[in-house]
């Protein structure tokens, strides 16, 4: 993941002009840090089958993680959360204006399709990631999810509909990163199980922070927290515990899963999923 930082920092958006701060403030929370789990999915997929593959494949991995920061950036905005703090550091609108902030989201939201455009990968491979970078961040994906969170606040879900809340806004694109990295070393084959697996991963994912929204102060989550009162979020619907039980089962069916990957796959997926699932045990993020 060192050598996809380094992509990341020498192909940070550029806009240079006499506006006071849009170039910086369009790097402000990539460069902020974040935990980069949806690229380490997409590499360790390629690592898995071709490492050869690797240096294409930062360019894909990129711009997943820059349409997953746009969605925070716009996640974060009064109209949405309302939160102040992101990746450690004060929110953009927080930082500057409330304009600034949509626009570097909609601006990262694009650049993500011109960074995948560019990527040294034949146009067929080229045209099905951006399929699965749209459809699944986008409107039948975590747009629709968004929608679904911020106009049912304070109007109760039932539990199948927050699982379809969360399948969209995080799990979508956490499924997408899997099969992405598939589709990049031409495994089309595993792309439909990857991604069935990436969809209950993303779900506990979704779990598990709704559950450090309540656990974690804010300097530990990196985050503003305890702001979830009005959601459907797992533990306003069941509790801490019910949630924490939720989350091992999710948990353990997802390594049951992962014990039947091929060698390469679980070998270089593990670590990284093992983490994951088991976040909510530690009492750590
Ligand atoms: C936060 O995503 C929003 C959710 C989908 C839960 P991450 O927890 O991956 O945030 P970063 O990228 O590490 O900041
Ligand atoms: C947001 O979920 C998921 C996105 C698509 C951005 P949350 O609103 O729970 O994410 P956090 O807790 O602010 O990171
Ligand atoms: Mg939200
Ligand atoms: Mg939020
Ligand atoms: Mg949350």
């Amino acid at each position: 993941m060192e050598q996809f930082e380094a992509y990341l920092l020498e192909n940070l958006p550029s806009a240079a002009s006499f506006h006071p701060y849009y170039e910086v403030a369009l790097r402000q929370m990539l460069v902020g840090g974040g935990k980069r789990f949806r690229p380490a999915l997409l590499l360790g997929v390629v690592r898995a089958y071709n490492p050869l593959l690797l240096n294409s494949a930062y360019g894909v991995a990129l711009a997943i993680e820059l349409l997953h920061t746009y969605s925070l950036i716009h996640d974060d905005l009064p109209a949405m959360d309302n939160a102040d703090l992101r990746r450690g550091i004060p929110t953009l609108h927080k930082t500057y204006d409330e304009v600034s902030a949509i626009l570097v989201g909609d601006a990262l939201n694009t650049y993500a399709f011109e960074v995948l455009s560019n990527v040294p990968l034949s146009a067929t491979t080229v045209v099905k990631l951006v399929r699965e970078l749209s459809s699944n961040g986008g409107l039948n994906g975590m747009v629709l999810g968004q929608a679904i969170d911020c106009h049912f606040e304070n109007t109760p879900l039932t539990l199948e509909q927050i699982k379809v809340l969360h399948l969209h806004k995080t799990g979508k694109l956490i499924a997408a990163s899997l099969k992405m990295g598939a589709i990049i070393v031409g495994r089309d084959d595993i792309a439909p199980m990857l991604y069935e697996f990436g969809l209950d991963l993303g779900l506990l994912f979704q779990i598990q922070d709704d559950i450090l929204d309540v656990t974690h102060d804010p300097i530990r989550a990196g985050k503003t927290t305890q702001n979830d009162q009005a959601k459907n979020s797992f533990v306003t619907l069941l509790g801490l515990e019910k949630s924490r039980e939720e989350a091992n089962v999710l948990a353990s069916k997802l390594t049951h899963q992962m014990e039947r990957f091929e060698d390469h796959l679980r070998n270089e997926l593990s670590p990284t999923l093992i983490h994951y699932i088991n976040r909510h045990k530690e009492n750590t993020q």
